[in-house]
């Protein structure tokens, strides 16, 4: 990797395994930022120091080389992130050269709380969020009233920005959904403690960023959750408020779309969702049981039971797509090892018509999937590590993704430490 600007992108519903890529992958990196969302994130990372649920830091955090950012599109919960970063530290983990953009927005209690309120809110519509307060926090940044990292530190800027949340979410909070009213001074407090403990990690990232690119240094572009969950291009509203694809990563980085060399989907073997909204290949009862028990299913940031099905084409190739993704890397393909015969989305039915491209969210809750069945490979690969080592059905399993995809492999999950992984 001399002089990359590499992105990371889900190209399903998320949790395809981005984390652990982004580990890899950042052992020769010299900067990995994270360009949108926020705590939402579960990334989960296996390497030498450990097991690892990351819902903040970037993965690129266990090189002690790499400086991580959390990017200017991002929306940060101050007090996560102390937490995070204390227990990284507490497993030997340097977390020194962890910065955060002063223009990113920061996450504050009352997100959190509003989060939670308005999804019940939502009825039939409910999004099933994860909590975290991110929708809210980019609501008020849209709203323009959202409190910026960089505001932590100044006490008069925060006192004139939060008197004017303040009064306008407790209109909310307590004539619609009858909470307690916020207080003003003990978020003041709570606020400027944050911007103490953080102080030496804000920065403005654009001077950084400038000389890294004329440095040539390579840098990676961590992305959350995936364009199924896009703002725009996701399956709306059942979506995250912020842009988790390749053009999101120009933005939130500051990085000229120009200067991204490569940008790789990573695309786990089979389907998971957390939340609600379409997904056509999803299986229920037993074989949905099965599926789940087999990948460790359960979301790493609620613990929730992620609904689970076969991978679907339709879905990854409009992702793919909608991206440029350049590379495809694919995960899990251990947690088929013992099924005997491997459905595949290729197409689906809508009203007795064959689609193969993703329509709108309403006609896609419609769509019945149109599998084409692949045999099984019935033998471990976990200690596989070259591609032509695979079994004969593994590696025409992944020949067959790839060419529904129409992009290329970067390379294979065949278990969750960093090492399990084969390199196209
Ligand atoms: P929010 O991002 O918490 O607002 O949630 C919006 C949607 O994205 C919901 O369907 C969540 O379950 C889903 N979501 C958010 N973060 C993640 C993640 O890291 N993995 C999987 N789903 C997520």
């Amino acid at each position: 990797m001399a002089g990359s600007v590499i992105v990371v992108v889900g190209t399903q519903w998320g949790d395809e395994g981005k984390g652990k890529l982004v580990d890899l992958l950042s052992g020769e990196a010299d900067i990995c930022m994270r360009f949108q969302g926020g705590g939402n994130a579960g990334h989960t990372v296996v390497n030498d120091f450990g097991d690892f649920k990351l819902h903040l830091v970037p993965c690129g955090i266990f090189n002690p080389d790499c400086i991580c950012i959390l990017g200017t599109g991002t929306v940060v919960d101050p007090q996560s992130l102390l937490e995070e970063l204390q227990t990284l530290e507490q497993h030997g983990v340097l977390a020194r050269n962890m910065l955060v953009s002063g223009r990113a927005h920061v996450v504050m209690p009352y997100h959190k709380l509003l989060d939670q309120v308005e999804d019940e809110a939502r009825g039939a519509y409910r999004v099933g969020t994860t909590g975290r307060g991110i929708g809210p926090a980019y609501t008020d940044k849209v709203a323009r009233i959202g409190i910026r990292i960089s505001d932590l530190l100044d006490e008069v800027i925060l006192r004139e920005k939060l008197a004017v949340v303040v009064q306008r979410h407790n209109a909310l909070l307590t004539n619609i959904y009858h909470q307690p009213p916020l207080d003003l001074e003990e978020l003041l407090s709570q606020a400027l403690a944050w911007g103490r403990q953080l102080r030496t990690r804000i920065i403005d990232t654009i001077p950084l960023m400038r000389l890294a690119l004329r440095a040539q240094k390579n840098v990676i572009l961590e992305g959350q959750l995936s364009a199924m969950k896009d703002l725009d291009w996701g399956s709306y509203p059942f979506v995250t408020s912020s842009s988790p694809t390749a053009a999101g990563a120009a933005l939130g980085s500051g990085i000229p779309p120009r200067d991204i060399s490569r940008i790789i989907g990573v695309a786990k073997a089979y389907s998971t969702q957390v939340g609600t909204g379409p997904m056509p290949t999803e299986l229920q009862g037993a074989e949905a049981e099965n599926l789940r028990k087999l990948g460790g299913e359960f979301g790493a940031t609620t613990g929730r039971a992620r609904r689970v099905g076969w991978f679907d084409a339709v879905v990854t190739r409009f992702v793919t797509e909608l991206n440029g993704c350049t590379d495809l890397s694919i995960t899990k393909l251990d947690i088929l090892d013992n099924l005997a015969e491997i459905p595949v989305c290729t197409a689906y039915r809508y009203k007795g018509e064959l689609l193969n491209d993703l329509p709108d969210t309403a006609q896609h809750e419609l769509c019945e999937p149109v599998y084409e069945i692949l045999p099984g490979w019935q033998t471990s690969t976990l200690e596989v590590r070259r591609l032509q080592d695979l079994p004969y059905n593994a590696r025409a399993y992944l020949d067959r993704l790839t060419q529904l995809v129409n992009v290329p492999l970067h390379s294979v999950g065949v278990g969750p430490h960093r090492e399990q992984t084969i390199l196209a």
